[in-house]
């Protein structure tokens, strides 16, 4: 189906399944460890070779030796795979960096060489013995010392580098109150729960790989290119998900060196990586410095707002797009953002939860505070102030719904805001200085083509197939529950399969766009069963009712179940796909984040006290579901303002802290209780489910309302994430 004007009224919006707050269905079999993820997916496989990657112990040069031929004698070594002896490969396009390495060295722990022995201790103590001559070259790996060879890229996600609207430089001069300041954020690692694994099977030049990915069309289409080899030729599947966050988004080398191995030893063969191996092998969301100006009349009018990003990547390809906020999130008359990129000799930069948004608002957010301070001005009434209901820097586009102000209210009442320390520092509970802060919460909500094949079985069963992920994000449940809810089953009576590139191709799970398109690529299939369900019971498929397992009209009422019986299975399959709209509307969601911490005062140490964030995301599909989108996306943006940090040794050009000991992510014990407040809505002009993205939105902002808060606590205005005690004392 096309979908290219409003959703009207639907099935959906009778919300028997959907919207209720619903278990994930596939929550046994993650809890009693039987759902099968991709390291696990070797059950009923004989002969089963392990493969361990090798990666580049240097940052920058080329290989001038690999003698592998100790390691090739070493016990139950079958085979070592290097770019000498695998020949030419093709260059998958979404990744910045080649998955291989030789004789160019792009990167530390770029991935060089793999050993394939019996068992996984075999391979990896063979890996010990391969020795490699490197010629080293210099590089490159500080932002900031690197920052004046910067270049304009063209673009960046989402559109062009460079946005200029009226006169920026003579608004901001004649401004009334200004601020100007520059910012920095670190690089964070994706660190999923699940490292990327990879089972790779040939048989008779066919390819089957159990991968763990986000993306299943894409992977097949990267396999396809890395390998040269068509497509048909291959199957990807990834039921399970242990976490992706970006990282998973695109090929890795488990999955190159799996199909390469299993090829050439005629055998299937498993490959992982350890998590040492992760941090500086897999892309990583790029340290940013941030420049933001607000210029504003006495009234708090914002009359010029300027937002410059650097950051840095291989080869200087892929910008962090902090500046998308600003280009959309307020009013304002003249404006200009830019983004530049410097040439970093570091893994690859890349796509991590909210790219741009997350990073970009941990910043605009916090010169809009400083903003309000600065004017006099409720940090609350500031932003409603300056409100939009047209994108800031197109006032042509309207947003498809847009109640950012209503976030900001309901979370201020809900919070408390009114009692907030009215000066920073003046709260005092003991050693702790106590302090609150907030941010609006914006992300983009895109959406993508997806499809997906609906089954009623003979028995009256319903099966959903489609290539759709579910990377813990909870697809299975509301893909499940659209389906129940279109044709008027109990959700029990769903079978959702996932993940498998044999079925209908999806939106896959990346931007955010994985909810709202691959539950309106179900609607669509749901909506061709029912017309093929009336067709064969006689009834018109315009004014036939599907309820308790029935369809119905005014005078006739069967079972599916019958129906079923007497038809034999019946299977329908279409496509949503997206018009104009997004086009003529921007479609965003929105939100706010409240903050409350406590700084110790003689240690500095800052602990979280309370979190809320109010949500408008249109149709909420499952506040399960969604809730948890949002919890765990507030940890991560907690992560991100208080620990979590890529630290550069830049004499040997690598992530030093590559695992997580020294990576710090937040533990329970960081986070307090989180408060989850979704506005009731729908948004007819997002997609034909009228919802929006929440998977991503809730990590927008939430940093930002962190370091506010410990603002108003402290007095203290810490510029550069994470804001460890060494800032505060
Ligand atoms: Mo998302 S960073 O597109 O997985």
């Amino acid at each position: 189906m096309k979908f290219d004007k409003p959703a009207e009224t639907n099935p959906i919006d009778n919300e028997k399944v959907v919207s209720q707050p619903t278990p994930r269905i596939e929550g046994p079999l993650k809890v009693t460890g039987t759902a099968t993820y991709a390291y696990e997916q070797d059950k009923g496989l004989k002969n089963v070779a392990y493969g361990y990657i090798v990666g580049s112990a240097i940052a920058k040069g080329t290989i001038e030796n690999i003698d592998i031929s100790k390691a090739q004698r070493a016990p139950g070594v079958l085979n070592i795979l290097t770019y000498k002896t695998i020949g030419s490969l093709g260059k998958a396009g979404r990744n910045n960096a080649h998955l291989l390495a030789g004789p160019n060295i792009e990167h530390y722990h770029q991935a060089m060489a793999l050993v394939v022995a019996e068992t996984f201790e075999q391979a990896r103590s063979a890996a010990n013995l391969i020795h490699v001559k490197y010629k080293r070259s210099h590089g490159q790996y500080s932002l900031v010392k690197n920052i004046d060879s910067s270049v304009r890229p063209e673009r960046i996600t989402g559109g062009p580098a460079y946005t200029s609207v009226g006169d920026f430089d003579g608004a901001f001069s004649n401004a009334d109150v200004t601020l100007d300041q520059t910012y920095g954020t670190s690089g964070h690692a994706h660190a999923m729960m699940e490292p990327p694994a990879s089972v790779a099977i040939w048989e008779d030049n066919k390819l089957t790989i159990y991968t763990s990915h986000q993306m299943i069309n894409w992977a097949l289409k990267d396999i396809a290119t890395t390998l040269n080899m068509p497509i048909e030729n291959i199957r990807v599947n990834s039921p399970f998900i242990g976490g992706g966050f970006g990282g998973k988004l695109f090929v890795r080398a488990d999955a190159m060196f799996a199909a390469l191995a299993a090829r050439a030893t005629k055998r299937p063969v498993k490959v992982t990586m350890t998590r040492p191996f992760m941090f500086n092998n897999m892309p990583h969301r790029a340290a940013t410095i941030q420049r933001v100006r607000i210029g504003t009349d006495k009234a708090g009018k914002i009359t010029a707002i300027g937002h410059e990003n650097w950051s840095g990547d291989i080869n200087a390809k892929k910008s962090e797009a902090g500046v998308r906020p600003t280009r959309m999130l307020y009013a304002g008359a003249n404006r200009m953002t830019e983004a530049r990129i410097a040439n970093l000799n570091l893994a690859e930069a890349n796509a991590m939860r909210a790219p741009g948004e997350a990073p970009g608002s941990m910043v605009l957010e916090v010169a809009m505070d400083e903003m309000a301070e600065t004017l006099g001005m409720d940090p609350i009434d500031f932003r409603i102030l300056n409100d939009t209901q047209v994108v800031g820097e197109n006032p042509d586009k309207p947003f498809s719904q847009r109640r950012l102000k209503e976030c900001l209210q309901r979370g201020a009442r809900e919070f408390g805001w009114r009692d907030r320390p009215k000066t920073p520092g003046e709260t005092r509970e003991g050693d702790w200085l106590i302090g609150m802060g907030v941010a609006a919460a914006f992300r983009n909500a895109p959406v993508q083509n997806s499809a997906a094949r609906v089954k009623l079985t003979r028995g009256g069963a319903v099966i959903v197939e489609t290539d759709m992920t579910d990377i813990g994000t909870g697809s299975y449940t509301i893909i499940g529950q659209t389906a129940a809810e279109m044709l008027g089953v109990p959700l029990s009576q769903v079978t959702v399969r996932l993940g498998d590139s044999d079925s209908p191709v999806s939106a896959g799970s990346g931007g955010q766009w994985g909810a709202a398109s691959s539950t309106s690529g179900v609607y669509a299939a749901c909506l061709k069963l029912r017309e093929k369900i009336a067709e064969v019971a006689g009834l018109d498929p315009k004014t036939a009712d599907f309820v308790d397992a029935s369809i119905s009209d005014a005078s006739n009422s069967y079972p599916l179940r019958d129906i079923a019986k007497e038809h034999g299975e019946l299977t329908a399959e279409d496509t949503v796909e997206f018009g104009d709209l997004q086009k003529q509307f921007q479609v965003s969601s929105f939100g706010s984040h409240f903050i409350e911490v406590g700084v110790h005062v003689v240690t500095g140490e800052v602990r979280l006290r309370r979190m809320l964030a109010v949500a408008e995301a249109g149709r909420i599909l499952n506040p399960t579901s969604a809730r948890n989108q949002m919890i765990g996306a507030m940890t991560m943006g907690a992560g991100a303002a208080l620990m979590e940090d890529l630290v550069v040794d830049e004499k040997v050009g690598f992530f030093v802290n590559h695992d997580l000991a020294g990576y710090e992510v937040p533990v329970h014990a960081d986070i307090p209780q989180q408060q989850v407040i979704f506005l009731e809505d729908e948004d007819p002009k997002s997609s034909p489910v009228k919802a929006k993205g929440v998977g991503e939105l809730g990590i927008c902002g939430v940093g930002a309302a962190i370091a506010n808060a410990v603002y108003n606590a402290t007095g203290v205005r810490v510029r550069q994430y994470p804001i460890t005690l060494d800032k505060l004392i």
